[in-house]
């Protein structure tokens, strides 16, 4: 099965074949290759839908990703249009909404007593789920790196108390819903520890918080090693082989952001980028030119 998948999938982007590491192969989700009760598989829709489209958007824009563009354009001999970075709003999570003012409340006192950029924030995003032993060298990692961290995890593959046996001395470990755009905002928060998602990645970015990458699956290989070299954050690393990290590569590369002096090329760099990525003029602007490339080549 995993050598399948690996081709199914190198078969549609033949470029991943050399792009990813070789335990990054490994992480191609099976699932895409698998045939669900609709009969044919998420790869397969792929490839049928980017032979049949006109052109392709995609979530990006030139000032960060210009060779990636014209690559991708070049790999699928159709027009690539960028629709900018689409960075959300603060405002989005207005007083509408106030579900959620209390633990917005507990989040906001405990990081209002925290130093200027000391707090490691740390999420995976949706889809992760951690086994047992990533979480606890991720754990390990956090109290070794010395920071203070405020970690939310919602799914998690803990056949047991797991997480009630580690003892977090320095963090707290979130289960509920939380403003993640609003804590990367905070001027506690010094560093997002996050697997790399795009749209993660976009958040962070956008106030000029640097980044410790632990990539996962699919594409956040990709966007990790992007980012590290924009220098905007640094890849934990992993065995070339199997992929396992430890909680000292963990604690290292949490360092090497974090510390006051080590980190000042990130910090330096993601405040940078972070004049690109929270333009919202300029990622409006995509937006205007999307829709009357539309207008243009609509059809008849
Ligand atoms: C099959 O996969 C497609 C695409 O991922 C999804 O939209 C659909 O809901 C899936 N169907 C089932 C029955 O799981
Ligand atoms: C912390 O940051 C805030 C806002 O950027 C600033 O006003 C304040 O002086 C800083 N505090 C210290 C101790 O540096
Ligand atoms: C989750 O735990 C179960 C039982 O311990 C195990 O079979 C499965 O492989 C684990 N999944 C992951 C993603 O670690």
């Amino acid at each position: 099965m995993a050598d399948q998948h690996k081709k199914l999938h190198i078969a549609v982007f033949p470029w991943l074949a050399f792009a990813l590491q070789h335990y990054e192969k490994k992480t191609l989700s099976e699932d895409h290759d698998e045939e669900n009760e609709s009969g044919v598989s998420d790869v397969f829709r792929v490839q049928q839908v980017l032979g049949g489209v006109d052109g392709v958007t995609v979530r990006a824009c030139m000032e960060i990703e210009a060779e990636s563009i014209k690559f991708l354009q070049n790999q699928c001999s159709k027009p690539v249009i960028p629709v900018g970075l689409i960075p959300p709003s603060l405002q989005l999570f207005g007083s509408e909404d106030n579900t959620h003012d209390e633990d917005w409340n507990t989040i906001l006192k405990w990081l209002d007593e925290q130093e200027n950029r000391s707090v490691i924030y740390v999420a995976f995003g949706s889809e992760v789920t951690l086994s047992d032993d990533e979480f606890t060298e991720i754990a390990m990692g956090l109290e070794l790196s010395g920071f203070p961290f405020f970690w939310v995890l919602k799914k998690q593959n803990t056949s047991s108390d797991i997480s009630g046996s580690i003892e977090l001395k320095r963090g707290v470990l979130w289960s509920n819903w939380v403003p993640q755009l609003k804590i990367l905002a905070h001027k506690s928060v010094g560093g997002f520890l996050s697997h790399s998602g795009w749209s993660s990645v976009i958040e962070s970015l956008q106030f000029g918080c640097p980044l410790i990458m632990l990539p996962f699956h699919n594409e956040q290989g990709l966007v990790a090693r992007l980012m590290e070299e924009k220098m905007v954050g640094v890849k934990v690393s992993r065995n070339e082989d199997d992929g396992k990290f430890s909680r000292d590569s963990l604690a290292k590369a949490l360092r090497s952001v974090m510390l006051e002096d080590e980190g000042k090329p990130y910090r330096n760099h993601a405040v940078e980028m972070s004049k690109i990525v929270g333009d919202k003029e300029l990622h409006q602007k995509y937006i205007n030119e999307f829709v009357e490339y539309m207008e243009i080549h609509r059809s008849a």
